[in-house]
């Protein structure tokens, strides 16, 4: 399948915040206002609620506005949005209809990760579509943060999530084909996704986060990306903004990505700046072999400024806000 190359530009109007003043009141609302203003300094505003996700996911993004507008929480949206990609077997770097590692298995890794900064992941998940949603019951209904492989299968099957073969017959056709060579290479922008990131502001102007992944193609038996650790693939502050990433996880880890972003936003940096900062710590390594893997980031702020970029050309980010769902082609360092 081909990536589809079409550039829009974003949309911001520079509105006031839009805080939802049956939940909020005035005053709530004001000094949230005022705060955020003090945090990050001469930024117009946008308006709430919104939604943005790493790649090309507009039937993602509208499912989690839908939850959105009818004042659902961000973190209900993020989730709900994951999971039409999760189930969406023609997406093949996610949910049901991965790749899967060199031995045939699709294992998953995912996050969440809501405005009181509650977190929850599952790594090496295997057979269960949802993996965002095992994640969140992790985070819900147990004392631990992350939950692995068999453990995390088991944990899921008690919460009523039914098992079943991920490995659809395109991937497995996939899979056949790559083992004649059998060479692990990373590809750059495989397919027409890789990991699914998703951030959303409320009506209430809180933040939450997602990520959902089936990890690298063809990678080592056992192999853990960025997705499932918290920091690195997704990172929430529901006073600064959030930040997400794809690509190669390895690399995201190396630099813990997404709480740099964040990081860099609550040292003043806008969020394209922040995106922008995160790719040059990775890129400006001595002996980096960034010519031969993506990473890209997205991030937004308290604000609902947002922000994207990536080391090379065609990562882009979805973004629903003020009732425009559209693909946003990001900028990228790599321009030799
Ligand atoms: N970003 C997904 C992974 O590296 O597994």
């Amino acid at each position: 399948m081909k990536r589809r190359h079409f550039i829009k530009k974003a949309s911001l109007t520079g509105v006031g915040l839009a805080v939802g003043s049956s939940l909020v009141s005035c005053d709530e609302a004001k000094s949230k206002e005022q705060s955020a203003e003090k945090t990050i300094a001469n930024q117009s505003t946008a308006t709430v609620p919104l939604v943005i996700a790493t790649w090309h996911v507009i039937d993602a993004t509208a499912k989690a506005m839908e939850i959105l507008q009818a004042d659902g929480n961000a973190l209900d949206a993020v989730e709900q949005g994951c999971r039409v990609e999760e189930a969406n077997e023609k997406g093949q770097s996610v949910g049901k209809g991965g790749l899967p590692d060199r031995d045939g298995n699709v294992t998953l890794d995912a996050s969440i990760m809501d405005k009181h900064g509650n977190c929850g992941s599952v790594i090496y998940l295997q057979n269960i579509t949802h993996a965002i949603s095992v994640a969140r019951k992790v985070m819900e209904d147990t004392p631990h943060v992350m939950l692995a492989g068999e453990g995390a299968k088991q944990f899921a099957v008690t919460k009523g999530f039914e098992p079943e073969n991920l490995l659809t017959e395109a991937s497995k056709e996939a899979w056949e084909k790559w083992k004649i060579e059998a060479k692990y290479k990373p590809i750059i922008n495989i397919e027409n996704h890789d990991t699914i990131g998703m951030l959303a502001i409320d009506k209430n102007g809180d933040i939450s986060g997602a990520c959902t992944t089936s990890g690298l193609a063809y990678k080592m038996g056992g192999r853990v990306g960025d997705s499932p650790i918290i920091g690195s693939g997704l990172f929430v502050d529901n006073e600064v903004g959030a930040a997400v990433a794809t690509g190669l996880g390895e690399e995201v880890v190396k630099t813990v990505g997404s709480f740099l972003v964040v990081e860099l936003m609550r040292q003043g940096k806008t969020p394209q700046d922040a995106c922008e900062e995160a790719i040059s710590r990775i890129v400006n390594k001595p002996n980096s072999d960034y010519k031969n893997f993506q990473v890209g980031y997205i991030a937004v702020n308290k604000q609902g400024k947002t922000g994207s970029y990536s080391i090379h050309q065609w990562f882009s980010m979805t973004k629903f806000q003020g009732g425009v769902n559209e693909q946003i082609q990001s900028d990228y360092f790599n321009k030799a």
